[in-house]
């Protein structure tokens, strides 16, 4: 009888545009301050993809180049990119579809996932989907925002959170039982009122009008979505220790999307975390949206260990949120 079959993590790569955009760079363009915004939020700088021509997929590519080289195979071999984005080079094509062109994965098809922050999440679940069925063998998936396209920088609402980045992971079949044990995800379209963008879509396509209403940035309620965001986010990682008989003592790692230290925290204290065992990159990256995790992950994988219970969490606009309980595959 052939073993079950579940999709595992085998490399990360990552990438960060080189240009940072500091606390005391926003307290010239809003009335904001450093002390507000790291004591509000935990954000110190951000990441901004700056130059002609630079989109999402230029981050992309050399995230995925990296993991490439990392577990050393070609761009061919990929047989499936999912890129969740709510940044996309374009409305059509896909993101996806631009970058296997730009990295010569020839072989591979893809898409784009949209469901902002928690992109990464649900992009993991489809691509192990894919691996678990037997019938694709390396699928990468990535989390990559260009949140500099879409954000009003005199809008101190939004400006101070927001950066760009990309990370991305190689999935591939394990018959050890390691990889992705258990994902629980969930929408409410109901909280669009409170992050969305207002034009753009069918809804309301562009025209002079939108561009002077500036309906083309992304519009935030930020207490309304601080108040589900922490429920949302702590409510489901607890679910998910609970359907898998784990207790935080059980996990080794929590990845949590970063949005804002105070969620964070909250989430770690609802599921007994020593805080110790928490990712966190927001001082330096800030929220990248669909980015954030995979960052984690990129940065911390060295410390990751083969057998290490890591608990991935997220809350974002859609409403969309959810968590994915991991078995580290490797040592690196
Ligand atoms: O990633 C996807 C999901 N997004 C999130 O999870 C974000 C969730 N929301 C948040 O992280 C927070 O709501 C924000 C960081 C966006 C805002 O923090 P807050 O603690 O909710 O601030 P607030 O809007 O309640 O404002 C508190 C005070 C107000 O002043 P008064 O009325 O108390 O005098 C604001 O006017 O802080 C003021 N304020 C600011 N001051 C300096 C609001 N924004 C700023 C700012 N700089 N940038």
């Amino acid at each position: 009888m052939s073993k079950k079959i579940s999709a595992a993590i085998t490399a990360v790569g990552g990438f960060v545009p080189e240009d940072k955009l500091t606390n005391f760079d926003l307290e010239k363009m809003v009335d904001t301050n450093d002390e507000w915004i790291r004591t509000r939020t935990g954000v110190e700088e951000r990441r901004i993809l700056r130059g002609e021509g630079k989109a999402t997929s230029d981050m992309v590519v050399p995230a995925v180049q990296q993991l490439l080289e990392k577990r050393g195979i070609g761009a061919d071999e990929i047989d499936c990119l999912i890129v969740g984005t709510v940044t996309p080079d374009m409305v059509f094509p896909s993101t996806a579809n631009l970058a296997c062109d730009k990295l010569g994965a020839k072989n591979a098809w893809g898409f784009d996932l949209s469901a902002a922050c928690s992109g990464f999440l649900y992009a993991l679940t489809t691509g192990a989907a894919l691996i678990e069925s037997g019938r694709y063998k390396k699928v990468v998936v990535a989390g990559a925002d260009k949140m500099s396209a879409i954000i009003d920088y005199t809008d101190r609402a939004t400006c101070i959170i927001f950066g760009d980045g990309c990370g991305a992971v190689l999935l591939e079949a394990d018959e050890e039982g390691y990889g992705v044990q258990d994902s629980i995800l969930r929408s409410d379209g109901s909280g669009c009122k409170y992050l969305h963008m207002k034009a753009g879509g069918s809804l309301k396509p562009a025209s002079i009008e939108t561009v002077t209403n500036k309906e083309h940035f992304a519009y935030q309620e930020g207490q309304a979505v601080f108040k589900f965001a922490v429920k949302g986010m702590a409510d489901v990682s607890a679910e998910l220790l609970e359907r898998n008989q784990l207790t935080g003592e059980d996990i080794a790692w929590l990845v949590p999307h970063q949005a804002n230290k105070r969620i964070i925290d909250a989430t770690a204290d609802r599921m007994g975390l020593n805080h110790e065992k928490v990712m966190l990159n927001i001082q330096r990256y800030g929220n990248t949206t669909a980015g954030t995790i995979p960052l984690c992950l990129w940065e911390w994988e060295k410390q990751l260990k083969k057998g290490d219970n890591v608990v991935l969490a997220a809350f974002g606009g859609g409403f969309t949120w959810g968590a994915t309980l991991i078995k580290w595959a490797y040592n690196s």
